[in-house]
């Protein structure tokens, strides 16, 4: 019998998670029936949303179940077929589980081509990250020539998409991020106008007015909490706020009490709207179609934090509330 590891919830976090609250366990491999497919895993996404499903909240995808295993995005290769539309050697992309080898139904993976972009990019730039970039920004922001865009959690996998593709639509861009190195990339790589590292500033209030004289047309809110609240005290009149994350409150216990935005919301004529991505699944098609294009023509440049070891899962995880990435953070199995 074939065996290999698979990686469990073993608790719900409270606040932060630790190591403590995942499990490595021995399973065996299941045999593979008709319309089914054994693969193995290659790229193992890590995302911010997860934490959410750690946690028993009511939320829009069910909670991970505690002693079950965790699942994902996962890019695997296909090492015994019984489906026609699949051969050994094929790669797929699905939401598998934390799992080395797996018995997966064929109907539930999508076969991808790896002549277009490395395959990994298939978890961020050309996935759900580039996606949520895309639409969060052009169908929210509306983003015009000459506009002021600020983005927090810049240097992540989906800010870093945001920052380029309003770059590419003539925007000033600016973005706030947790380190210097971080900041450099953004100004230095991705030729954003300035940075601003939350970490080491005296005052964000005060870096933001010094990089934004003319005020913020459009905030692409990665993380919510006391960086919003300093960026929404600079936005212009008819500016534009997209609710993509706010990964600052994620491992919060209490829900805190924050400035309330709606006096100046309504005070500058300002839209604040918050999105899933999945709003947008009936056009995955041309959003990726676009990001494809502008990888390929050098539009767009892109970035991965890659750990090796399946076993790093977890401290992988964890290591998004501790900036550990720039650009999309993933585990490669070894
Ligand atoms: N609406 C949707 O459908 C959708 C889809 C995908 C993602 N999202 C959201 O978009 C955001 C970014 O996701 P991503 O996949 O691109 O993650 P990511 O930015 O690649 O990784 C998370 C980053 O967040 C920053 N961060 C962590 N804790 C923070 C804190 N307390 N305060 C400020 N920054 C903090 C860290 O960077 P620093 O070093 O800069 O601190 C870290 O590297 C997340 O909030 C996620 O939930 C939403």
């Amino acid at each position: 019998m074939v065996m290999n590891k698979q990686i469990l919830l073993k608790s719900r976090p409270l606040g932060k998670p630790t190591s403590g609250n995942f499990e490595i366990v021995t399973t065996p491999v299941v045999l593979v029936k008709e319309g089914e497919l054994l693969v193995h895993a290659k790229y193992i996404s890590v995302d911010p949303y997860m934490r959410g499903r750690m946690s028993d909240a009511k939320s829009y995808v069910p909670p991970f179940e505690v002693g079950k295993a965790i699942e994902g995005s996962v890019i695997a290769r296909v090492t015994q077929s019984r489906h026609q539309d699949f051969k050994v050697g094929d790669a797929v992309l699905g939401r598998l589980k934390w799992q080395e080898i797996q018995t997966i139904d064929a109907e539930k993976v999508t076969k991808l081509d790896n002549n277009i972009a490395p395959l990994s990019y298939y978890l961020g730039i050309l996935g759900m990250p580039g996606l949520t970039a895309y639409f969060g920004l052009l169908d929210i922001g509306k983003p015009i020539a000459g506009e002021t865009v600020i983005i927090s959690g810049a240097a992540g996998a989906v800010g870093i998409v945001v920052g380029q593709i309003a770059r590419i639509k003539g925007c000033r861009v600016l973005g706030i991020t947790g380190s210097d190195e971080k900041k450099a990339y953004l100004i230095n790589k991705l030729k954003f106008e300035d940075g601003i590292n939350y970490k080491t500033s005296d005052s964000i209030e005060g870096a933001i007015a010094k990089a934004c004289p003319g005020g913020v047309d459009i905030y692409y809110d990665n993380v919510g909490g006391e960086i919003s609240d300093a960026v929404i005290g600079h936005i212009n009149k008819g500016a534009r706020i997209v609710l993509c994350g706010q990964i600052s409150l994620y491992n919060d216990i209490e829900t805190p009490a924050g400035p309330r935005p709606q006096p100046t919301l309504l005070k500058k004529s300002a839209l604040m709207q918050g999105f899933l991505v999945n709003n947008f699944a009936s056009r995955f098609p041309e959003g990726t179609r676009q990001l494809t294009q502008w990888l390929v023509e050098g539009k767009l440049s892109y970035e991965e934090t890659i750990i090796k070891g399946f076993e790093k899962l977890p401290e992988a995880f964890i290591g998004l509330f501790e900036g550990r990435n720039t650009g999309k953070l993933l585990v490669e199995t070894e």
